[in-house]
């Protein structure tokens, strides 16, 4: 069965701060992702705080809005067959020690917390983080 998936996509600050934009995208075209939105961001601490609030009650929450905050990030939108499942494949586990060979993550992650992107995790995610930084406007498939 075909289901064609929109998926929210950061490439986070670690990851801009080395140059690695262009590389990241080529995993996703590679794939058969499309990037049907894209803009770069600095976000302010608060900002990164409601983006993250489900997880506002885990240890790291502080040091994971910081960090989001200290350098500018890519979002973007991806489309494709599977495209929330497929991405998250191509991203690789959240611990880079854990991440498959080949994935974003094994290649470029620094550590658990700087681990180079992030991406919906479900379709009810993807539409609310797609809202949360692009009008519909902004989506040109
Ligand atoms: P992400 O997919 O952006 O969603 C939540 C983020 O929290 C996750 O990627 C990690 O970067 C971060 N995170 C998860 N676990 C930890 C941890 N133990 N220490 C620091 N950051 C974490």
């Amino acid at each position: 069965m075909s289901t064609q998936q929109h998926t929210l996509s950061i490439i986070k600050p670690d990851a801009t701060r080395r140059n690695l934009t262009g590389k990241i995208n080529s995993k996703f075209e590679s794939a058969d992702l499309r990037i049907i939105a894209q803009k770069r961001v600095q976000l302010s601490k608060l900002q990164a705080e409601k983006f993250y609030e489900v997880h506002k009650d885990r240890p790291f929450f502080d040091e994971l809005c910081t960090f989001m905050a200290s350098a500018p990030i890519v979002v973007q939108v991806l489309a494709g067959e599977n495209a929330i499942l497929k991405n998250r494949e191509i991203m690789g586990a959240t611990d880079p020690a854990e991440a498959l060979s080949g994935t974003i993550r094994a290649e470029f992650a620094n550590s658990i917390g700087e681990n180079s992107v992030h991406g919906s995790d479900s379709a009810e995610t993807a539409t609310q983080e797609i809202a949360y930084f692009f009008s519909g406007l902004e989506l040109v498939g």
